[in-house]
């Protein structure tokens, strides 16, 4: 057995991570409004890739930015860490809403998410999951297969409140269209996001602004949610959503079963796992990257399962020690 085998990820780990988010954020927030998602998602991917390697891990990246031929960097397979530590399964996300990112909207995220090796959910190819996240409240009265309008009285009886005042966080899409009016002609309100339905779900989970998430989004993003669900409390339910045939096959012949609701502990197995999130652009979660005279103001939120404990970091950076990312 390897030296790193025999160690579980432990507390410090937390801070560490928050160190590669900033980094993410602070690099990919050099772009913001700047109109090229594919510029702030390089920044930020590369900055996260110099910073986590050098954290105190054996990671292997299992949820990355898609296959190694597609993506060169943070694909799925990848190893990350200093190799001396814990041996864990990474999830990334260097920019979660690289549009809102490009185009100065609110709410992008960088997220990263760590949890003990093998436990994360392997979706094969399936790149969309329908999905629900309430609080800890409705979390044990909800259900994926019931009828929308019938878990949105759930979610409104939980809570205590009329089904008037339950907010649903949809994300803004022609697929959703069906979804929305089922939503509304059950008398709850919709709240659109354009994108980054990680933050939708951790605001969904801790009961910040909306009650409930409904609706499809990526996979890779509701494993990420799961990590942080873990520590937050609440839940999330998904049903992988192939778009084609082809990817139907793929997810079969992977034995995945495509009727199944997944479940929290379903999309993250461990009990030990971490979240990190550094705002990119301002939002209900965390403000995005600040400068402020000679400073950067960064803010992030980091959670650990285990502890249950969620710390909110305010940093403040050198402009100086960021050149390789600012200055160009
Ligand atoms: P990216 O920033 O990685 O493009 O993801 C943004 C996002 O909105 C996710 O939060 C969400 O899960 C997914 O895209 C939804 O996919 P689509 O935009 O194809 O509907």
């Amino acid at each position: 057995m390897s030296e790193s085998t025999a160690i579980a990820p432990d507390r410090n780990l937390a801070l560490e991570l928050v160190r590669v988010t900033e980094a993410a954020a602070i690099a990919g927030g050099r772009w913001v409004g700047a109109g090229d998602k594919n510029r702030a998602d390089g920044a930020a991917v590369d900055a996260m890739r110099s910073f986590m390697d050098s954290v105190r891990m054996n990671g292997t990246v299992v949820i990355g930015e898609g296959e190694k031929d597609e993506a060169p960097m943070l694909f799925n397979g990848e190893k990350v860490g200093d190799g001396t530590g814990p041996d864990v399964d990474v999830a990334v996300d260097p920019i979660d809403g690289t549009r809102l990112t490009a185009l100065g909207y609110n709410n992008a995220l960088s997220v990263f998410a760590v949890a003990e090796k093998g436990s994360m959910f392997d979706p094969s190819a399936v790149f969309y999951m329908e999905k629900m996240v309430v609080g800890p409240e409705a979390a044990d009265f909800v259900d994926l297969r019931l009828p929308v309008k019938q878990n949105i009285h759930l979610v409104a009886k939980a809570l205590d409140k009329p089904v008037h005042q339950v907010n649903v966080c949809v994300l803004e899409r022609p697929r959703h269209e069906q979804l929305v009016r089922e939503i509304r002609e059950a008398g709850a309100r919709v709240k659109f996001i354009m994108d980054g339905d990680v933050a939708g779900a951790i605001a969904a989970a801790r009961g910040t602004g909306v009650d409930m998430l409904l609706g499809t989004g990526g996979t890779p993003e509701g494993i990420v949610a799961a990590c942080a669900i873990k520590a937050t409390g609440g839940m999330i339910q998904g049903r992988l959503a192939p778009t084609d045939e082809a990817e139907k096959q793929k997810a079969l012949d992977a034995g995945l079963d495509l009727e199944a609701v997944l479940t929290t502990g379903d999309l993250v197995r461990s009990d030990n796992c971490y979240f990190a999130a550094t705002g990119i652009t301002d939002g209900e979660l965390l403000r995005g990257v600040r400068y402020e005279g000679r400073r950067i103001i960064t803010e992030s939120i980091v959670m650990r399962s285990t502890s249950g404990t969620v710390r909110t970091v305010e940093a403040e950076h050198q402009p100086e020690k960021w050149s390789r990312w600012l200055d160009h």
